[in-house]
């Protein structure tokens, strides 16, 4: 049997400091654990552009399609910013997003232990805090329609259309209760059923879902409104989120800032089921290509690394060799090591991206 594949798309700025260190992560694994992967490297973002006119080659697009999971680190830059709209580096990203029918993004806002103190929230409020929100990607008020500025009467009108199919319901609602099974078996799911009739259905249609197929699973609903209390309130009354794009996208921003720093964010986006079983993937930091340190070393890999954590338990079944991985991370900021990004003003020396990249590793070891 041929090893897994993993198509690697470091992009622009820090996406190729960061993805050097998950590639070294990803080398111990099949010398260490047995754990070998076909890897493959290409372009996205500003990097296509420069080499190939589009920051997403069509030879590149097939190539995501046909691999186990997609890891990319990050796009965009100040030189690309004066570029036209059709070949922007996000242009690259949207289209592995919408090509590859990514429905469910997944972002965890996990609290680790060492860094709890860089959370807005008090220590205690946030200490082991561990949310998975289910975000839905490809649907709702950011690609309805009737969108658009229009004229009416005499004055512009700009128009979004929150617009969700049961079936765009019933499939973003499994991935969260069969996510909610490896985990502690908990879903809230969050809309505002109060006022919006795309709501009502949403709630209805997760209802039906979790009546059929996942009742063993504990579902109560939300309203988004609340539930954004509630997450700075008591964030660790939550387990998994399930949620739409508009609402998720704010929510799950909102979570993220909970744990502290952009740099230590994972994601992962999800679609369909391929014949091999694996679900069509991508795993990406949360964070951008921080021009203002790109090229300097100082960028944090963590993001990036648990991001392979990620892939590792949910694209590869290999939950225990992530936790392996997780808990090296965690083990590392325990003992003190820091990037910039993971400084208090009085701390010691930072430690650059290879440095952290090389404790890991050790602590893996
Ligand atoms: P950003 O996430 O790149 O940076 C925001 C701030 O956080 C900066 O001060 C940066 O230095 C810091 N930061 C981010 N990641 C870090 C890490 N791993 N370690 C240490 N510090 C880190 O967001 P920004 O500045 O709004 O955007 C910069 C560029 O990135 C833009 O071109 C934007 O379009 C693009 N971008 C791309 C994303 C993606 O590829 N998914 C997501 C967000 C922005
Ligand atoms: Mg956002």
């Amino acid at each position: 049997m041929s090893n897994p594949s993993l198509l690697i798309l470091p992009g622009d700025g820090i996406g190729q400091e960061v993805m050097a260190q998950v590639r070294r992560i990803v080398e111990w694994y099949g010398d260490k654990r047995g754990l070998k992967f076909d890897v493959e490297e290409d372009l996205v973002g500003g990097a296509a552009y420069d080499a190939h006119g589009t920051p997403l080659h069509d030879d590149t697009m097939a190539k995501a399609q046909e691999a186990d999971a997609v890891l990319l680190g990050a796009v965009g830059g100040p030189a690309y910013d004066d570029l036209d709209f059709s070949v922007k580096p996000e242009r690259g990203l949207l289209r592995l997003r919408k090509e590859m029918d990514l429905f469910a993004n997944l972002r965890p806002a996990q609290c680790f232990d060492a860094l709890a103190d860089f959370s807005s929230l008090k220590r205690d409020i946030v200490s082991g805090l561990d949310i998975m929100i289910v975000r839905e990607l490809t649907s709702g008020s950011y690609f309805g329609e009737p969108r658009g500025i229009f004229e009416e009467n005499g004055q512009r009108v700009g128009i979004n259309t929150q617009r969700y199919t049961e079936a765009e319901i019933d499939r973003v609602a499994r991935s969260a209760f069969e996510l909610a099974r490896r985990r502690n078996n908990r879903v809230v799911s969050m809309e505002k059923a109060n006022v919006m009739e795309s709501g009502i259905l949403w709630r209805e249609v997760v209802e039906a879902v979790h009546k059929a197929d996942y009742a063993d699973v504990e579902l109560s609903h939300m309203y988004a409104d609340n539930g954004a209390m509630q997450l700075v309130r008591a964030p660790k009354q939550f387990d998994v989120i399930l949620t739409d794009n508009l609402f998720g996208d704010i929510l799950s921003d909102c979570a993220a800032m909970l744990t502290g720093s952009l740099g230590m964010l994972p994601s992962a986006s999800l679609g369909a089921p391929m014949e091999n079983g694996r679900p069509k993937a991508l795993y990406e930091p949360v964070h951008g290509s921080a021009p203002d340190i790109a090229g300097q070393g100082k960028a944090n890999p963590c993001a990036c690394i648990l991001s392979f954590a990620m892939a590792l338990r949910y694209s590869f079944d290999q939950g225990d060799e992530a936790t392996r991985l997780e808990t090296a991370v965690q083990q590392v900021l325990a003992d003190g090591v820091r990037t910039g990004d993971l400084m208090q003003a009085d701390d010691a020396q930072p430690v650059s991206t290879a440095q952290m990249g090389d404790a890991i590793l050790a602590a893996l070891d």
